[in-house]
């Protein structure tokens, strides 16, 4: 039996290694003693690394959004397997949600069902990578990129982005990085960790910059319409018209129900550049 067992090479048995998922592992035992230290009476502590708003008791999804799941259940209609991609109904809402504040519509067939904006992450990098391939992605970020991009052996090249000009993608860097194997470049916006939100101007420099560079935008907008300042969000969907855009979201920050696992890959193309190279 034993060497039978011995025989197996998995080959990407490293994958929990090169993965940084290890990295909430490391974060639990940060939080723990931080957690000590407050109980111990040392300063009261504020939690500013909280992705997860529902832990919060004051914060609670609205009644027509439980009455919705409630109705749902009942129903008994949405008991089978829905299509890989999402159900047709949940779709066209999606693409309705998301076209009011886009200068062309969407259609149903634009929008694909995940369980979550980190699925999607997953299923769009799974989906781009090929032998050899990079992607671009922003320094300070949010980690679950650097780690399916270890997952699909996709190399990460990071660009910066500065503190001084309200946390602005450096477009130099990012001209410095691209090369052939480029397969897309991730912007957070309203950002995570930073919560910068980008300005309308800067959103159509990176679509102009991406554009000249020939790679893909994926603009991760989990936090869409959470902003605070002066500052409105603008989604990076606006400028699909200068180049293809994949706007990954999701109903967790916004409604307050990151347990309820329900995001989506929206396909911003309205020239249909993707549908021509047959990436569509
Ligand atoms: C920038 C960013 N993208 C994606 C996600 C994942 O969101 P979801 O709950 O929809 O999987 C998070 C969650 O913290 C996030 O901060």
């Amino acid at each position: 039996m034993e060497n039978k067992l011995s025989k197996w090479d998995f080959k990407n048995g490293n994958i929990k290694e090169k993965s940084l998922l290890s990295i909430r592992p490391a974060l639990k035992t940060i939080m723990e003693n931080l957690k000590e230290e407050e109980e111990e009476g040392s300063k009261p502590l504020i939690h500013l690394g909280r992705g997860d708003p529902s832990s919060i008791p004051c914060f609670r999804t609205s009644p027509v959004t439980e009455d919705a799941i409630f109705s749902a259940v009942r129903s008994a209609k949405f008991n089978g397997y829905p299509p890989a991609v999402g159900l047709p109904s949940t779709r066209r809402s999606i693409a309705e949600y998301l076209s009011h504040d886009l200068p062309h519509q969407l259609s149903p067939d634009d929008i694909f069902l995940t369980a979550g904006a980190n699925q999607a992450i997953e299923v769009v990098t799974a989906v781009l990578a090929r032998p050899g391939a990079n992607i671009l992605l922003p320094k300070p970020g949010y980690p679950f990129y650097e780690a399916r991009a270890a997952c699909s052996n996709v190399e990460v090249r990071h660009f910066d982005l500065l503190p001084e000009k309200s946390w602005e993608v450096d477009l130099e860097s990012v001209k410095a990085l691209v090369d052939d194997h480029t397969i897309a470049i991730v912007i957070i916006n309203p950002g995570n960790p930073c919560g910068n939100v980008f300005t309308s101007e800067h959103l159509q420099e990176i679509a102009e910059t991406a554009k000249k560079l020939g790679i893909l935008v994926i603009a991760d907008e989990v936090y869409s319409h959470l902003c605070f300042g002066s500052k409105p969000f603008v989604p990076m969907g606006v400028f699909g018209s200068i180049t293809p855009i994949l706007t990954l979201g999701s109903i967790s920050k916004r409604w307050i129900i990151p347990g309820w696992r329900l995001g989506w890959i929206a396909m911003v193309d309205p020239s249909g550049v993707l549908e021509k190279s047959g990436k569509k």
